[in-house]
């Protein structure tokens, strides 16, 4: 588990849900929000944008950490998920899922914490969610 704070988690909790009440989503009714700890510090959050054309949505999860990267961090060690009331029914997707490893700090310890509309949180480790991922690879010759 990354090294942080009970505290930390629920505050990032909390920052998904609010981040939740922005989702666009007029299309599926499922309203998304994520808030990601970055390795400086900061909490990007993000929520679903979706599109009349289906195919060009973006998950929450996504939105936040594009939003990390597009501020110069590309590292992240927790991120919160906010969208049903009971944390066991929402989890990313398998995009998300790739993206997440992508800019996760360290995959066996970066957190993915499910937020429920309680407060009640459960902690999963990325490299759980997402096992055997394809990663930075050395070209072949
Ligand atoms: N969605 C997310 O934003 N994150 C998830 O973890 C699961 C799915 C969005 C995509 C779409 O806008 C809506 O939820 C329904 O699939």
């Amino acid at each position: 588990m990354a090294d942080i704070t009970n505290e930390m988690r629920h505050t990032l909790a909390e920052k998904a849900w609010q981040a939740r009440k922005n989702a666009y989503a007029p299309y599926s009714n499922f309203k998304v929000g994520a808030a990601a700890l970055g390795v400086d510090g900061k909490i990007y959050t993000g929520c679903n944008i979706e599109n009349v054309s289906y195919g060009l949505t973006n998950c929450g999860e996504r939105t936040a950490i594009f939003k990390m990267v597009s501020e110069g961090c590309t590292e992240f060690v927790a991120l919160a998920l906010a969208g049903t009331d009971d944390p066991e029914q929402i989890t990313p997707c398998g995009a998300c899922r790739q993206v997440m490893c992508e800019f996760c700090h360290n995959i066996d310890e970066t957190e993915i914490i499910f937020a429920g509309k309680d407060g009640q949180i459960i902690v999963e480790t990325l490299d759980k969610l997402y096992p055997r991922p394809f990663t930075k690879f050395k070209t072949q010759e």
